[in-house]
């Protein structure tokens, strides 16, 4: 089929509404056997702050990243041996954008909410942006019970 999504993009805030877009991005991946790219972008390091972890480098921001995604891999993901799993340092719309080009991505996942308390959002800005300017089709998670 022209349309098979033989290369899958999913960013992460490792929170539960990126896990439901995961999990979408996994499926339609495994549809086509193709490769799932699971990709954070590390900017602000709040996101990574953990009860007992303190993120106050960049590096240590990357560094405990790739382990979040690791076990991402091995849990959420049930090890799919297709999955590139990719931490880079800045705004993350702009790193999702930026993959989906060098990777050509056949389709780019994403949920419509992240760390945002603002319940009434409808769409974050992570998400708008990637809507806005992924160079591939955006398929849009909503979370129901949000
Ligand atoms: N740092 C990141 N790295 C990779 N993907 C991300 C990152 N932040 C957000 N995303 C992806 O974008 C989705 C939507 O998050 P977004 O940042 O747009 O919403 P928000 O955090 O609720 O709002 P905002 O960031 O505008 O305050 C997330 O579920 C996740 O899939
Ligand atoms: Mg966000």
């Amino acid at each position: 089929m022209a349309h098979d999504f033989k290369t899958v993009l999913c960013g992460t805030d490792f929170t539960e509404h990126s896990y439901k877009a995961l999990d979408y991005a996994l499926r339609l991946a495994q549809l086509a056997q193709g490769v799932l790219i699971v990709a954070h972008g590390v900017h602000v390091l709040s996101d990574l702050f953990t009860g007992t972890e303190h993120v106050r480098t960049f590096a240590e921001g990357t560094r405990l990243a790739r382990e979040k995604l690791a076990e991402l891999h091995r849990t959420r993901l049930g090890g799919y041996a297709k999955t590139e799993l990719v931490v880079d340092i800045g705004a993350p719309a702009e790193l999702l954008i930026q993959l989906a080009r060098d990777k050509n991505a056949d389709v780019v996942v994403t949920a419509t909410r992240g760390r945002s308390e603002l319940v009434d959002l409808l769409l974050g800005s992570t998400a708008e942006k990637i809507i806005r300017h992924a160079p591939c089709p955006v398929f849009v998670v909503r979370d129901a019970t949000a």
